[in-house]
């Protein structure tokens, strides 16, 4: 019987699409996917450690999975008892050197995700069983070997009908509160011919939105064979993609106000297939703070770029893509947060109407440059703090959503439920449609809204 694995994935978009590069790792060194962990004989943890929270569910996970097995094998057949005694876990992720150190004892293989292409031999070496499937699919395993990114390695896509795409993984940037440039490293670019050729295949197979990844898109850059072309930077690549023939939606995620172009404001609005949605984190509302962060621009630098992007959609796009729909990541509680300078978040949301904000509590993360700082924002004022921003998201998220009351919108069906259809709009919100009709995953309706919350709509379907 072949061996089984089960992942588990706690963090953003990136380490969502890394875990499907993991599937393509496990399934040719002979794995079998399972939806059941209890079955699995090798679970998968793959976090992110930006924030303390995610962390604290890892290491409950693994006593759950390691110290809580006897309660586990009540009632279980002798198969799966024997399955959970010889289970590993294996974590992967964006972890920091301190909290391996700490997690490497619990686990029976930890690594960084940017050697994944060297799993099938770490595996072989933790007696995991696998030499055995190893032997047969030695050439599959070569071949993941031999490439020198882990992002070439092709993945099992696990989202139909929208797809994350990484375009470059890592950061240069070392804002003071963040693990990133740390855990992942600095920048690196996929090449453009890779990306184009990912691309081209997700439109085959039907895919109909496709989600650019990276840590700061904006600093996508890649050298091409092709003389013509020299270096491509985001804009180009953007552009590249866009003017691939196909019935597709295209976005991409972050980027950064500090070195986000007029010459990407203009290809976003002039590329037909970019969706009128954005998110740029903008995290405080306020210079200094900023300034502490490493952040390198101003608030009104910010609220200038939204200013443009805004009016520049306004003015190129029709109907209903001139509005775009602008989210952001704000933190509350950085060390030495006045109230004063948390006011200045406060008063930046109320102006800017976003549509959708992740608001993050502080949290200290070890090595980063921040935890030099005194963490002197007590839980309790952090909570206050996240929950007066929440409640101005939930005011201007709501006021940008009556726009959309009676209007009729087109909407990617992205699964069904009973008589209800769920998917997004090109705009990224989440809207509900009621219809006794089937209608196929992947296929784009027009829905007339019929109602409307802060975080979601709902409609009918448009017969045509
Ligand atoms: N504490 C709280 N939030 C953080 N983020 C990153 N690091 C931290 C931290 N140490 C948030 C930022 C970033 C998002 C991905 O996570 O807002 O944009
Ligand atoms: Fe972290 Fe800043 Fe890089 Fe974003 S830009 S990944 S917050 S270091």
């Amino acid at each position: 019987m072949a061996n089984k694995y089960h992942i588990i994935t706690y963090g953003c978009q990136m380490n969502k699409s890394d875990s499907e590069r993991i599937a393509t790792v496990l399934k040719s060194s002979g794995y079998s996917p399972t939806p059941n962990r209890k079955e699995a004989d090798l679970v998968v943890i793959n976090v992110c450690s930006i924030r303390q929270s995610a962390l604290d569910r890892v290491y409950g996970l693994i006593s759950n999975i390691k110290n809580k097995k006897s309660r586990l094998y009540q009632g279980l057949d002798e198969q799966i008892k024997t399955q959970i005694k010889n289970q590993k876990i294996i974590l992967t992720g964006c972890i920091l050197p301190k909290d391996k150190e700490k997690l490497k004892n619990k686990v029976d293989l930890i690594f960084d995700i940017n050697q994944l292409t060297n799993l099938p031999q770490m595996l072989s070496q933790t007696n995991t069983n696998l030499s055995r499937h190893l032997a047969i699919k030695e050439f599959d395993n070569l071949a993941i070997k031999q490439l020198n990114n882990y992002l070439s390695i092709k993945p099992c896509y696990s989202t139909f009908p929208f797809a994350y795409l990484p375009i470059m993984t890592g950061c240069n940037n070392f804002c003071t509160y963040c693990v990133v440039p740390y855990t992942r490293g600095r920048e690196v670019s996929r090449p453009v011919e890779e990306i184009i050729c990912e691309v081209k295949e997700l439109i085959k197979r039907g895919y109909k939105k496709i989600i650019l990844l990276g840590q700061n898109v904006n600093s996508y850059k890649s050298k091409t064979p092709n003389s013509k072309l020299k270096k491509v930077n985001f804009p180009k690549l953007l552009k590249i993609v866009n003017n691939l023939p196909g019935d597709f939606w295209l976005t991409f995620i972050t980027s950064h106000p500090q070195d986000f172009s007029d010459e990407l404001i203009e290809t976003m609005t002039k590329c037909e297939k970019v969706m009128p949605y954005l998110h740029l984190p903008v995290q405080s509302g306020d210079n200094q703070v900023l300034k502490k962060m490493n952040r390198h621009y101003t608030v009104a630098h910010y609220k200038e770029l939204i200013k443009k992007i805004r009016e520049k959609f306004a003015k190129i796009r029709e109907g209903f893509e001139k509005n775009i729909c602008i989210s952001t990541d704000i933190i509350v509680g950085f060390p030495g947060e006045t109230k004063k300078q948390f006011a200045q978040t406060a008063r930046l949301m109320r102006e800017i109407k976003f549509d959708m904000a992740y608001i993050a509590k502080y949290s200290p993360r070890p090595g980063t440059a921040a935890t030099k700082l005194k963490d002197n924002i007590p839980l309790k004022e952090k909570e206050k703090r996240w929950k007066i921003l929440a409640k101005i998201l939930e005011k201007t998220a709501l006021k940008n959503n009556k726009k959309y009351l009676n209007k009729t919108v087109e909407v990617l069906i992205e699964k069904q439920s009973g008589n209800s259809l769920y998917g997004q709009t090109k705009t990224f919100k989440n809207v509900k449609v009621y219809s006794p009709e089937q209608k196929i995953t992947g296929e784009i309706v027009e829905v007339k809204i019929k109602k409307i919350s802060p975080w979601g709509l709902a409609g009918e379907l448009i017969k045509n």
